[in-house]
């Protein structure tokens, strides 16, 4: 177990000059330590050398990050977790789970700050890989799952006679290009749409999180039609 170095009172850290900081423990691995207050869970697990899965450069966009706060008090270890200890849950974090999940503890590592001691659970799945050096190389296929994905699409111009709003447009050559359906639009990407497609003389790129929402679109024409921002 690794104990970061920090005077204690009472479990918890006083130390002149700084803000508080709270006892974090993370499971299964069992590694724990004092982490000053408003760090995120995912920072403390870095400082406490616990690697969390990430891609997307602590954003909350690839929602593997996902840690589970366990609540009570823990005798074997010490603590007393509470979800309450960190802040509040965000629109952006909803977005990566169900209410069941929610209730269970469940929050995304990037975004939730530690406002007191946790105690926290790392699914299997947000588990970073070792990496495993083979004895010799052999051809393997992998199956990419790429969380964003680029289109291409070049859209019917609007006419006199054809008044299809913008996102009906785009949505209507994705489902046919590509038959993403069902899509929504990020609201800073719908507020951009208008002047990137005339800019773009009706050509646009788009990024797609997990084949439901578009996040981004860009003026460049890229070379292929799809490609992978962030592999798994
Ligand atoms: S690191 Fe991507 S959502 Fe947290």
């Amino acid at each position: 177990m690794i104990y970061s170095q920090v005077m204690e009172t009472g479990g918890k850290d006083m130390s002149a000059n700084s803000k508080q900081k709270h006892l974090v423990i993370f499971q299964p691995s069992g590694r724990r330590g004092y982490i000053r207050e408003g760090t995120t869970v995912k920072e403390a697990s870095r400082q406490l050398g616990v690697d969390l899965e990430g891609i997307c450069g602590d954003k909350a966009v690839c929602g593997k990050c996902r840690v589970r706060i366990e609540e009570g008090f823990f005798e074997k270890y010490g603590i007393e977790s509470s979800r309450k200890h960190l802040t509040p849950i965000s629109d952006t974090e909803r977005k990566f789970s169900n209410l069941q999940q929610e209730r269970s503890g469940y929050r995304l590592a990037c975004q939730a700050c530690i406002q007191g001691d946790i105690l926290v659970f790392v699914p299997e799945e947000s588990r970073m890989e070792k990496q495993v050096v083979r004895k010799a190389a052999t051809d393997r296929a992998i199956d990419l799952k790429p969380a964003l994905r680029k289109y291409y699409v070049e859209m019917m111009a609007a006419t006199l006679d054809d008044r299809l709003g913008d996102w009906e447009r785009l949505q209507a050559e994705l489902s046919r290009e590509f038959g993403l359906s069902n899509l929504t639009i990020d609201y800073q990407a719908l507020l951009t749409l208008q002047n990137v497609v005339r800019q773009g003389d009706w050509k646009v790129t788009v990024s797609v999180w997990m084949g439901k929402e578009v996040i981004v679109q860009q003026l460049q024409k890229v070379s292929a039609v799809k490609i992978a921002e962030f592999v798994e």
